[in-house]
């Protein structure tokens, strides 16, 4: 009837290719996430180096396309020399973002030769708190070049001949943040970023540069997006054919006590997508940035539920995932999908222990309830977004923050699909209800061979632990005929070849 919830796909209506890189990671020298996390050495669990190999085989599992390094917070005081060379050599410092002491035995290089093992690409942060231009300019260096000067050869001398071309630099990390060890107001950030990306593009003009921005909708991403973005500067009047600063950076962290309000809230990062995307556009417009120079992108590189007050753990970081947290995270990864064409990029915070759906013991690691639908994503969300329509019943409670539904709406049946570049449609259905299955009519579905992917569990409390894995995937198939059920608390992903 009518008013009953159906689901239209679209395969032949592609709507923008999917970025892989929204699938990338996020290791910050915070918690357990390097030490303890990714680098164990002597645990049994690890390699020759000292990585964890259950860590490794998940991250390959994953398909994890780039990694963010060294923070996060904890770059605002790390100067990098400390931690290349002879171990013995390094340095012990005080370490101000999390009030630990950092020893430097994983650094520079080793984050190279794990991201080597990794099969994923690095993705550098900048000290934009204690550091200076001179010590990115030679961390630049020391990475990329293949010239006889001073940094290049140290690295030689550490031992790594190649340069590793990273491709990806990020201006600083939340700058704007109170909890910064060097706060900055906008108008020194915007003049610094703008220095410092023009002195990093002439030494290296194949790299992309991220921009640090807040929320996405913020005075402070407004103001340092109109300074910065611009086309190339070298060059005399410069270069109209490439920019500046490549992405933009936003951070969004979600979390609320209540199931509904918890597994909405990832609709308001959709949105901040949306805003900081036409705030892209109306700098580009005000500084008449010509259309030769390529549009900025999103580079969400930080994304997560998370709720510090009730995270366990050293720093409140070990936060400890629900069905209701799982389903919040297909709902942030529907959202990337929607909004693909604007995000070049997207990090989960972070890859291992620290907010994330990896945790480690010493003798073995335990996937999270959020680790199932991210799995799901990325194995299968990759290729172009494809359009579809959706018509489910709206909730109409409360949201955290209260501003989304005003703003987008917030059905009980949050949709995206996509098709992959050998021809196969995936349908990502998060069924938010904690009361209801919906029988959906699908439109577009090829009758036949449909494979079910299912994530569900027996309320949305329910947690995974050591001893009991309690949420994982599901298989099943269905012949495409008739209605689908969606149960209550799920996400689904319907799969078949176009
Ligand atoms: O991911 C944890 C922390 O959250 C990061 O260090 C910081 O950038 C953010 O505030």
């Amino acid at each position: 009837d009518e008013e009953s919830p159906s689901i239209i796909v679209h395969p032949d209506h592609k709507v923008a290719k999917i970025n892989d890189n929204i699938y990338g990671g996020f290791t910050e020298h915070m918690g357990r996430c390097i030490y303890g996390g990714i680098y164990d050495p002597g645990n049994p669990l690890s390699d020759e180096i000292g990585f964890r190999k259950d860590v490794i085989d998940a991250m390959k599992d994953l398909n994890v396309p780039v990694v963010r390094y060294p923070g996060g917070n904890f770059v605002a005081t790390y100067h990098w020399l400390d931690g290349v060379g002879p171990r013995e050599n390094r340095p012990k410092r005080p370490e101000l973002a999390w009030l630990g002491l950092e020893p430097n035995t994983f650094g520079t290089d080793e984050f190279m030769k794990w991201c080597e093992v990794v099969g994923t690409e690095p993705y550098l942060c900048l000290n934009f708190g204690t550091g200076t231009l001179d010590e990115a300019l030679a961390w630049l260096e020391y990475c990329n070049s293949a010239q006889d000067t001073y940094y290049a050869n140290l690295r030689r001398k550490n031992g790594r001949e190649e340069p590793y071309n990273v491709k990806y630099w990020a201006l600083g990390n939340e700058c704007w943040g109170p909890w910064q060890v060097a706060q900055l107001t906008k108008e020194d950030y915007a003049k610094k970023a703008y220095q410092w990306a023009k002195s990093l593009k002439l030494l290296d003009p194949s790299i992309v540069l991220i921009l640090c921005g807040e929320t996405g909708y913020s005075s402070w991403d407004y103001y340092v997006l109109k300074e910065c973005v611009t086309w190339s500067v070298h060059g005399l009047g410069g270069d109209r054919t490439k920019s500046l600063i490549d992405m933009h950076s936003i951070h969004i962290y979600t979390a609320d006590k209540e199931h509904m309000a918890n597994a909405t809230a990832p609709r308001g990062a959709e949105r901040a997508i949306q805003m900081a995307s036409a705030l892209i556009d109306l700098a580009r417009i005000e500084n008449g940035v010509p259309e030769t120079v390529p549009r900025q992108t999103i580079c969400f590189d930080e994304w997560n539920v998370w709720d510090p007050i009730r995270a366990p753990g050293e720093l409140g970081a070990e936060e400890k995932y629900t069905l209701s947290d799982a389903i919040a995270v297909s709902v942030f990864l529907n959202g990337f999908i929607r909004q693909a064409k604007d995000l070049g990029m997207a990090n989960i915070a972070q890859s291992v222990n620290v907010i994330s759906p990896l945790i480690t013991t010493k003798d073995g690691i335990v996937k999270q309830t959020i680790w199932w639908p991210l799995l799901l994503f990325s194995k299968y969300m990759r290729g172009h977004s494809i359009a579809v329509n959706v018509r489910a019943p709206e909730y109409t409670g409360r949201t955290n923050p209260a501003w989304i539904r005003a703003t987008i709406e917030t059905p009980y049946l949050d949709v995206s699909a996509s098709i992959s570049d050998d021809g196969y449609v995936s349908l990502a259905v998060a069924n938010l209800s904690e009361e209801k299955a919906f029988d959906v009519k699908v439109e577009g579905v090829k009758k036949g061979e449909v494979k079910v992917y299912m994530v569900d569990g027996e309320n949305v409390d329910v947690a995974n632990t050591a001893d009991e894995q309690k949420v994982g995937i599901k298989e099943s198939s269905w012949d495409g005929v008739g209605k689908f059920r969606f149960g209550k608390h799920s996400f689904t992903l319907l799969r078949w070849k176009a």
